[in-house]
């Protein structure tokens, strides 16, 4: 249980960490069990104009960089010292690229001790297998650990467009709704289910499907082709949370985090194009049609830094973890879209997203567990 006036510490602060940080800033303002004020660790980085990103946030309370136009509200204070910015917080919220974490929890061992969510969507993988970030937060800060997920394109969010996401807990629901209530607004829907690897799992997978889908919409394959990356995705999205996890539910697949976070994922919104290197949803498909029209001869290293501007990618690095995951169990040929995208970012040409032929299914998933027939 929190106690009563809970201080909340954002760890992140790109493109859905200020907005994270504007969410849970108007609601603590607003709610008596919260302190007013929210920290926001920045990772500290000098402006072209030579002043600190951090210092610059403070003054004119917008992220200049990863958010520009969006005020965060003046209760929202930017601290460059990560472990100034989580000394007093009973609840953390982490929104990093996944690859930083490791590091973070590292500079943050003994520190912390009481609740966290994640909000980062990834997976590490190591030698004893793949390890979710939440579990990763878990278990090297010794802290239980919610996470929240959905179709969640920040800029959309930002300027106040109706959305909706998805809270996984493990056990404490009292937590869980401690959650929602710091999230929830009335143009943030937000609900909770009691399955924190589906939640995690729907958003780390369907950055994979998005590669896809944005291999599709750079060798213009239309409507129909996209719409079957995106089944076959699902069907490989459910098989593989269900194969490492067996407790994941059915039900998690049709919430925010499931569905709702594949289509917007994946979908190409013209109107978002003059925000283009602004716009953070909808990366990976974009970053992945920029990399096929270019017949795969400009790497996606290339891509990132020149599209994206800072922000990070995460669909290539979590196909790659992906691939390691299937190689190392033998479920390579289970899988043929998933391990198609990863071929195809390394070596393969793109137009070989649509030349697999699906595999006669070698087993199905019965009451949560894999059976093989
Ligand atoms: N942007 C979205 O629309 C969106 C939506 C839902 C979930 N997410 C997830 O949220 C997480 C964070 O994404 P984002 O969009 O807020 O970030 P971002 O990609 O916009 O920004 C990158 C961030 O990483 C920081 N950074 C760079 N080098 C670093 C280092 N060495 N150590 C620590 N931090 C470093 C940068 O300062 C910046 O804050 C990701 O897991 C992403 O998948 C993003």
């Amino acid at each position: 249980m929190t106690p009563a006036n809970s201080r909340v510490t954002v760890v992140g602060s790109g493109n859905w960490g200020s907005v994270a940080a504007k969410l849970i800033a108007s609601n603590t303002l607003k709610l008596d069990s919260f302190h007013d004020e929210v920290r926001m660790w920045v990772f500290e980085e000098t402006l072209p104009s030579g002043e600190k990103l951090s210092q610059v946030i403070n003054r004119t309370n917008e992220n200049v960089k990863y958010m520009p136009g969006i005020k965060l509200g003046k209760n929202v204070v930017a601290d460059p010292d990560l472990e100034n910015a989580v000394r007093d917080a009973s609840m953390l919220v982490f929104v990093t690229p996944h690859q930083f974490m490791e590091g973070i929890c590292k500079r943050l061992v003994g520190k912390i001790r009481r609740d966290a969510i994640s909000l980062i969507k990834g997976m590490e993988v190591k030698r004893e297998g793949p390890c979710m970030i939440s579990s990763l937060i878990s278990e090297q800060l010794g802290i239980s650990c919610c996470v929240l997920m959905g179709a969640n394109i920040a800029n959309e969010i930002a300027v106040e467009k109706f959305s909706e996401a998805t809270v996984g807990y493990r056990k404490d629901k009292e937590t869980a709704e401690k959650w929602v209530q710091l999230f929830n607004t009335s143009y943030f829907m937000v609900s909770a289910v009691q399955d924190v690897e589906g939640v995690e799992l729907c958003g780390t997978l369907k950055n994979v499907v998005a590669i896809a889908a944005g291999f599709v919409d750079g060798l213009e394959m239309g409507n129909n082709t996209k719409a079957a990356i995106m089944r076959i995705g699902l069907r490989e999205m459910k098989t593989f949370s269900k194969l490492l996890f067996p407790s994941v539910k059915d039900s998690t697949f049709f919430e925010s985090c499931g569905v709702a976070d594949l289509i917007t994922t994946c979908c190409n919104n013209a109107k978002l194009l003059h925000l283009l290197l602004l716009t953070s949803g909808g990366r990976n498909r974009r970053c992945a049609e920029a990399f096929a029209r270019n017949g795969g001869k400009r790497s996606f290293d290339e891509l990132e830094a020149e599209m994206l501007q800072g922000q990070k990618l995460q669909g290539v690095s979590t196909a790659k973890e992906v691939y390691e995951v299937l190689r190392h169990r033998g479920w390579l040929e289970l899988f043929p879209l998933f391990s198609t995208v990863h071929e195809i970012c390394i070596a393969v040409p793109p137009t070989a997203i649509v030349e697999y032929s699906e595999h006669t299914p070698k087993f199905s998933l019965v009451g949560g567990s894999a059976q093989f027939f």
